[in-house]
């Protein structure tokens, strides 16, 4: 029975909403701290003055100093739901951002069929009919996020991804197993050493100006995923520069890049040879996803 000092799910959120918690990492973190799942929401509201055990309040204060502390959600939990996927995450990769989704969407439009399944759309629907086996190649994969949802919805194609982070590729490969999902994991810098062509190319690189500001507040994540040189542009033109070599002709390389760089990211692209050289808009509407085909021949 709950008496009027023992915690409860009510008392616990409300304390920690006080200096200034998000309610929802609150209720995160309080089931995290209870060993439920993060789904379990509902369950908070139905148990909410029901007694918890000391153990609990302590577990979940130490929670809520660590999100004060400005570390993220998902480091604290362990871990971070991408395309329906439940990936573990730590400081070891960037937490997947909801953001990079629409890199996967178009990835997976422009994928072709499977070989059993329907006719391949019409030419000029962004399909790439007639090309080789479909291979894809994710470079700086961290978490592994996106090769393993394109895996996932995609089990016929070949999914290779590079990380230039040992640290980050463990976590990748143990996010597979656990999801029995077959993709190839390598330890490389961008395209070194990497002798295949591909039919698609997808990259999250770091993107961040070295001298933002906004890295600050990133201090719990890895600084070589975020940072990129003085524009924050280094990594997309080394990608850009070598990915044509990578792709099979009319095979498609995409990017995401920050908010204020999908101008300079087409001219990459462009400056670089690519053709039908186009933005996609993330969730908030920002073109963030940038992205252009190898020429036919
Ligand atoms: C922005 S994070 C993206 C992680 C993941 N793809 C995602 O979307 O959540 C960039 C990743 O690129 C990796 N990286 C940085 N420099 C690299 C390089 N030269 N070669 C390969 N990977 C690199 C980092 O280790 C990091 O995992």
């Amino acid at each position: 029975m709950d008496s009027p000092d023992s915690p409860t799910p009510a008392r616990l959120l409300a304390h920690a909403l006080r200096p200034g918690l998000d309610r929802l990492d609150a209720q995160l973190l309080l089931l995290h701290a209870l060993g439920r799942p993060a789904q379990d929401r509902a369950w908070l509201v139905a148990h909410d003055t029901d007694a918890l055990p000391a153990t609990t309040q302590a577990a979940f204060d130490t929670c809520v100093q660590r999100r004060l502390d400005g570390e993220p959600v998902a480091y604290i939990t362990g871990h971070k739901e991408f395309f329906g996927l439940d990936l573990q995450v730590d400081a070891r990769v960037l937490v997947p951002r909801p953001d990079t989704e629409t890199l996967v969407e178009w990835a997976l439009f422009l994928l072709p069929r499977p070989a059993d399944s329907s006719p391949p759309l019409p030419l000029g629907e962004g399909r790439g009919e007639g090309l080789p086996p479909t291979q894809i190649l994710d470079l700086g994969t961290g978490s592994g996020a996106i090769a393993l949802a394109l895996k996932h919805s995609r089990p016929d194609v070949q999914v290779t991804a590079v990380d230039a982070s040992a640290e980050a590729l463990a976590v990748a490969r143990a996010n597979a197993q656990r999801l029995r999902l077959d993709v190839a994991f390598l330890q490389r810098s961008w395209f070194e050493g990497i002798n295949k062509q591909f039919y698609l190319i997808v990259s999250n690189p770091p993107y961040i100006a070295a001298q933002d500001p906004h890295l600050d507040a990133l201090k719990h994540e890895p600084l070589q995923a975020l940072a990129s040189g003085a524009d924050g542009l280094d990594d997309i033109r080394r990608i850009t520069t070598q990915a044509r070599a990578h792709l099979h002709p009319g095979g498609w390389l995409l990017l995401e890049h920050g908010w204020d760089q999908a101008h300079a990211v087409r001219a990459l692209l462009i400056g670089a040879g690519f053709e039908d050289v186009q933005s996609r808009p993330d969730l908030a509407g920002i073109e963030r996803c940038s992205g252009g085909r190898a020429p036919q021949a």
